[in-house]
């Protein structure tokens, strides 16, 4: 079922676990994640971005098609627009029927930052849609943001960002950073500085740039209260991986066959990833409805 974003998130907070938010363009990747939640009994965040959705994962799309396939698990699903800075997409979006948006004013002025945020809020909970936000700058692995302290997140400034604006889920920048990371290279992770804002803010909190962050270091922010874990490049290079390696085997295979590759390995990735941030087995099916488990 398609549930607005802050009720998945409020209860991985509180049950201290974490759930995947994976970038998904067309109805392969969709039914993949949707599958995988379904199969594992997690919950599932669907994202796309504005870049994706001017190529694939049309927003006139990508709605209808997340509501049906949500519609007919049992697990909550949530639709989120990622990283989105443009208040008309935001508001077009929130229309059209996302349960979530991220505005995403992390290279603007603090104060700027703030106050944008703060007039979403204001627009998306009179809407019944919720908001994430970031403060500090999760920027790019390729130009070595990982590494930049001065965009990590400041915990006394975000403590005053949250009440001020009222949004549901911050993104914090603790080490990672978005894309592939050079050959060989796993990120850094500030679980030190990660404890202090879990603590400070008591909220939940958004680890941007999951892909090639490591399984051990993804694991352990969970345990230090990362509730949300956003992944695009990974689950778009098992995807195609996928398909190449099914026409490596077979030459001849059709599309449809392709595609179906391309389906099956994204599922298995999203199991995989569910197990390792602990957000399986949270619902407890009965023979028409289903109940949260406290376990
Ligand atoms: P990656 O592409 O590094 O997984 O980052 C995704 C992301 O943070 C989307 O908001």
């Amino acid at each position: 079922m398609l549930v607005n974003m802050k009720s998945i998130v409020d209860e991985a907070d509180r049950m201290n676990y974490g759930v995947m938010a994976i970038n998904s363009v067309n109805m392969e990747m969709v039914r993949a994640g949707i599958e995988a939640a379904e199969e594992e009994r997690s919950p599932l965040i669907i994202q796309v971005g504005p870049g994706q959705m001017a190529n694939l994962g049309h927003k006139e799309e990508i709605v209808p098609l997340v509501k049906e396939l949500a519609e007919r698990v049992r697990v909550p699903i949530a639709l989120n627009l990622d990283h989105t800075g443009d208040f008309d997409v935001i508001m077009d979006c929130i229309r059209a029927g996302f349960t979530n948006v991220m505005f995403d004013g992390s290279s603007l002025p603090y104060e700027e930052n703030l106050k944008k945020t703060a007039l979403v809020v204001a627009y998306a909970h009179a809407n019944n849609c919720s908001v994430e936000a970031e403060l500090g700058h999760v920027g790019q692995a390729v130009d070595d943001d990982d590494y930049n302290l001065d965009l990590y997140t400041d915990p006394s400034k975000a403590k005053e960002f949250v009440e001020q604006t009222g949004v549901d889920a911050l993104a914090v920048a603790i080490g990672t950073a978005h894309g592939n990371y050079p050959k060989g290279r796993v990120p850094k992770i500030d679980f030190d500085r990660l404890k202090e804002l879990k603590e400070t803010l008591n909220m939940p909190l958004v680890l941007h740039g999951g892909s090639g962050s490591g399984e051990a270091n993804v694991h352990k922010a969970v345990e230090y209260g990362i509730n949300k874990i956003n992944v695009a490049t990974d689950a778009f290079s098992i995807a195609k991986k996928s398909m190449l390696d099914a026409l490596a085997d077979d030459p001849d295979m059709d599309y449809v066959h392709m595609c179906k590759a391309a389906e099956y390995g994204v599922k298995d990735f999203v199991k995989a990833y569910i197990k390792n941030i602990g957000s399986n087995d949270r619902y407890i099916f009965e023979e028409k409805a289903f109940v949260k488990s406290n376990e």
